[in-house]
């Protein structure tokens, strides 16, 4: 494992889930013309990230992580791209405000692309083609050509990632997430809800503790956190001759970065210690990710931590669990357990949509909240009987008012998939959805942050 790594090293691995197109010499050009394009985010974007999981892995700071399962190439507006950040804003306030602990907020957005599928074909109607692998790769259109492997999506991909990176970075520092502007975010149909009331209590609190702060002399003038916020973007690096080409050497450290997104992480289908992807990882000194499913040895998963975070480094290393709410009991605290008993720091997350997917009536795919909820609790507990950090939660999830996952405040079934199931591939939170996830997890994270944390009379 401590060979020589360059950025193409993973090219003599055995690789899974990767495409086969066609021709190799358009490809070859995609490649050199991407090699050529600015990055489109920066060593110093990335090791900021990395510093603040380290407080994550400290237990000093929770995570959330979230946004589409697929982004895609038609549904690309600017109003989708601001109700998914502005939902991620709701949602870290009230993590922030509810439960008083800093939230690192990573969009699964601007890169989102790529696909694991679990077969490489699909058959409808009795005609059988190649699978679609995420907008990157080739089309969701269920026709011979659309399922060609085009490498010209590689740069449709950088392009718009470049777009979406830049609205996400003006919303971000531009005022929209000025603290004093929290009613504004809860725009839409989340007003209609009923837990609309419980949101603007929230923001009627915050902003009461921002007029008391002002009347002290703390102001957006002198404090830039009132005003502006740190967002951070993420997806599955999958697709590794794009990764590649977006591999550049950081000129003030020499070192080497993806920097197609700020934190990359590794899918459950792709985890194998000496495959492709976990050598590519390795090498990049980005915050990472490792998604960890129900079939995870303890054994392998510490192979899988030396492998890619050989030092030891906080905040380098991102574990998604995301074994299923039957399963999370029994599977979790065994690994939760290894992982302590060899020392080792890193970021738990728990991904509470992976392991709960299932099939409505009528064959589309969706999740129950009641499950989601379920995953989410029992990883809390797992973790305080274990004494770890629950870090924080990966959901897919959308500003829209979709009708995907079944449950939440609105009691969703299955006779309302068809209303407005928009999804490319798995099935997402809506914005109400979401919304109450976050009221859930502060009210978890408050339970069990406030004992921990008391001070001891002794120490007063
Ligand atoms: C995903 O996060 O979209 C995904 C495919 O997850 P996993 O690798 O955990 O199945
Ligand atoms: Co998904």
């Amino acid at each position: 494992m401590n060979a020589q790594w360059t950025p193409d090293t993973w090219r003599g691995r055995p690789i899974r889930q990767a495409p086969t197109y066609p021709d190799a010499a358009r490809l070859a050009q995609a490649e050199d013309r991407l090699r050529r394009y600015p990055p489109l985010v920066f060593a110093g974007e990335a090791r900021r990230l990395k510093a603040a999981l380290a407080l994550a892995a400290e237990g000093r700071a929770f995570v959330l992580q979230g946004g589409d399962c697929a982004e895609s190439y038609t549904d690309f507006t600017a109003n989708i791209i601001r109700d998914t950040f502005r939902v991620l804003l709701q949602m870290a306030v009230v993590l922030t405000f509810g439960a008083s602990v800093p939230v690192v907020k990573l969009g699964r957005m601007a890169g989102q692309f790529a696909k694991p599928r679990s077969s490489d074909t699909e058959t409808v109607d009795g005609q059988t083609l190649p699978s679609y692998r995420g907008d990157i790769i080739n089309g969701p259109e269920f026709t011979a050509e659309a399922r060609i492997p085009d490498p010209a999506r590689m740069e449709t991909g950088y392009f718009q990632s470049a777009g979406t990176l830049n609205l996400l970075r003006a919303f971000a520092s531009g005022g929209y997430a000025d603290l004093h502007e929290v009613h504004r975010w809860n725009l839409g149909f989340v007003a209609r809800s009923p837990l609309a009331d419980r949101y603007a209590d929230l923001a009627h609190r915050i902003d009461e503790t921002l007029a008391f702060m002002q009347a002290c002399g703390i102001t957006s003038r002198n404090t830039p956190q009132i005003h502006e916020t740190d967002f951070y973007t993420s997806h599955e690096a999958l697709l590794l001759p794009y990764e590649q080409a977006l591999t550049r050497v950081d000129s003030t450290s020499g070192d080497w970065y993806a920097c197609s997104a700020h934190f990359l992480w590794i899918g459950d289908r792709t985890r194998q210690v000496d495959g492709a992807h976990v050598e590519f990882l390795r090498g990049v000194k980005n915050p990472i990710g490792l998604k960890v499913g129900p079939t995870t040895e303890a054994d392998d998963l510490l192979r899988l931590i030396d492998a890619l975070n050989p030092a030891d480094e906080p905040g380098r290393l991102t574990l998604i669990s995301r074994m299923g709410a039957e399963k999370v009991e029994r599977l979790l605290p065994p690994l939760l357990r290894a992982v302590q008993r060899a020392g080792r720091r890193v970021v738990w997350l728990c991904d509470p949509m992976h392991g709960n997917t299932i099939s409505s009536n009528g064959g589309l795919k969706t999740r129950s909240f009641d499950a989601i909820l379920a995953e989410v609790r029992a990883f809390f507990d797992a973790h305080s009987a274990e004494g770890s950090w629950a870090g924080g939660v990966h959901v897919e999830m959308t500003g829209r008012e979709v009708t995907e996952c079944i449950g939440g405040a609105h009691g969703l079934t299955m006779l309302n998939l068809a209303e407005r199931y928009e999804t490319f591939c798995d099935p997402r939170l809506n914005a109400e959805q979401s919304l109450e996830l976050a009221f859930l997890v502060a009210e978890e994270l408050k339970a069990r942050r406030v004992p921990a944390h008391t001070p001891s009379v002794a120490a007063q």
